[in-house]
């Protein structure tokens, strides 16, 4: 009897070992991170003064908990920074590489590490918002995966390397708001894929709002169709004009190289004004007044035959623009004028009392709405609102409304 339940005792025993094997099997690691890039990861956080995100401990292996799983690191999303990725589809599901990595807001201090260099398959990069200084290293043009890159609102300093015109899949490039000096490499019209080029800004730096960014998706559309639009008159017009329709192809096939000079005048010097949002990578500007790139501009760097052919170019365009422009204003006047003979008079009386009124107090009217006839017409009659924008000073408002929408009485001043 004992001894049975001796027996029955080892058999259970087994069983439990038996147990616990198994799923020691089934727990052990099937994944592990590319040493190299492990190593290169540690180093670059030991340099830059990093420890992992809880989430994703480097105690063991990086690439495991949030780096593999769940949560994204791109978005706005703040849960896990420092943060990486990985992707473990390598050799069956067995090897992981490092894909992204995001060190944001983290007071990183010092140079780029070299380090970086090992981290071979990334193509996320986000050092935004930081205390890095010293150039931009030239190794950045080497990984060749990279999609989207952000070192804005740094203290780097130096030249913007040519080798990032290597980055063939570079979609995102953000370096606003660090001290870089110099021209724009003319290798980043090799960026095919670019779509978004946050730019330099010298000036007020602890700020961190003065970032130049060029809406390079804007430009380039706005640049597209602007051509498209000039080459359509254009072969309306004459059709021998086929050499500078190809020069107006090279403009639309390379729209992304401006010198700084340039995106300084596209921006207004950074006005404010064109202040299309801020991210973590500094202030985006649109170029509105994209036929300021045509302007002046300070042409201040060494390149200025590539500037001026640039230019050249620019201003070939502008002139079709302009007729394009003066044709279609044509067009609408012809039809303004068709539709809309004059079928309203202002009140003589209150006509007369505006015109006493600012030549007392010695006003002109606005051009908008001249006077030289009826005031109640133009700006004083159409969708303008002179409350709370200053475009029409002095200016006036009317309803038109009296006998059957024939006669205007003055309601605004
Ligand atoms: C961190 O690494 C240790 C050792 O590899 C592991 O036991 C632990 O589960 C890891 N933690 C997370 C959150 O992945
Ligand atoms: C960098 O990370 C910050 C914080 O998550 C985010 O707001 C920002 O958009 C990121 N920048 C880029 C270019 O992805
Ligand atoms: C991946 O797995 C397949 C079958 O599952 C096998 O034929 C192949 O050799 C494996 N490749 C590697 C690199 O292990
Ligand atoms: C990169 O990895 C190689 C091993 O392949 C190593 O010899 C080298 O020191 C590493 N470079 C850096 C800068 O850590
Ligand atoms: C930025 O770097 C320059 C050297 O390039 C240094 O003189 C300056 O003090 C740094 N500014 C900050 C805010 O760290
Ligand atoms: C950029 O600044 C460095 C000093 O920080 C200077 O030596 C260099 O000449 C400058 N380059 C240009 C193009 O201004």
């Amino acid at each position: 009897m004992v001894i049975q339940l001796h027996g029955f005792l080892l058999l259970l025993l087994l069983l439990l070992l038996a147990a616990v094997a198994q799923a020691q099997q089934a727990v052990a690691p099937t994944t592990k991170t590319d040493p190299i890039e492990a190593a290169a990861l540690n180093a670059v956080f030991a340099k830059l003064g990093q420890t992992a995100d809880s989430s994703w401990n480097t105690s063991g292996d990086p690439c495991t908990g949030s780096a593999t799983v769940g949560t994204d690191i791109d978005s706005n999303n703040n849960d896990v920074n420092p943060g990486i990725k990985c992707d473990c589809s390598d050799r069956n599901n067995t090897l992981c590489h490092i894909t992204k990595l995001k060190i944001y807001d983290k007071d990183a201090a010092g140079q780029i590490p070299e380090e970086l260099r090992n981290l071979t398959r990334l193509t996320h990069l986000n050092l935004s918002k930081n205390l890095l200084e010293g150039p931009m290293p030239s190794f950045i043009g080497e990984l060749t995966d990279m999609q989207q890159i952000t070192f804005g609102i740094n203290n780097l300093s130096g030249p913007i390397p040519k080798e990032l015109g290597n980055l063939a899949n570079l979609i995102s490039l953000s370096f606003g708001s660090n001290n870089f000096n110099g021209s724009l490499p003319p290798e980043l019209g090799n960026l095919a894929k670019l779509e978004q080029l946050v730019g330099h800004a010298a000036e007020n730096k602890s700020s961190s709002k003065t970032g130049v960014v060029v809406g390079v998706v804007v430009g380039a559309t706005v640049i597209g169709l602007a051509a498209l639009a000039a080459v359509f008159v254009w072969s309306q017009k004459r059709r021998k004009l086929s050499l500078e329709q190809q020069e107006l192809y090279s403009i639309v096939g390379r729209p992304n190289v401006f010198s700084y000079g340039e995106l300084r005048s596209a921006t207004e010097n950074f006005s404010s004004s064109n202040l299309l949002g801020e991210g973590g990578y500094g202030s985006v500007y649109k170029s509105s007044t994209y036929l300021s790139l045509l302007g002046g501009g300070d042409s201040e760097g060494k390149d200025s035959r590539r500037e001026m052919r640039f230019r050249l170019r620019l201003s070939q365009l502008h002139g079709s623009l302009l007729l394009l422009l003066r044709l279609l204003l044509l067009a609408a006047v012809a039809q303004g004028q068709q539709q809309q003979a004059p079928t309203t008079t202002t009140d003589p009386t209150e006509a007369a009392a505006l015109n006493a009124v600012f030549a007392k107090l010695g006003q002109t009217a606005h051009s908008s709405w001249n006077i030289s006839g009826d005031p109640c017409t133009g700006s004083a009659t159409d969708a303008t609102d002179i409350d709370s924008n200053n475009n029409v000073n002095p200016g006036i408002k009317c309803d038109c409304s009296a006998r059957n929408n024939t006669l205007c009485h003055i309601t605004k001043l």
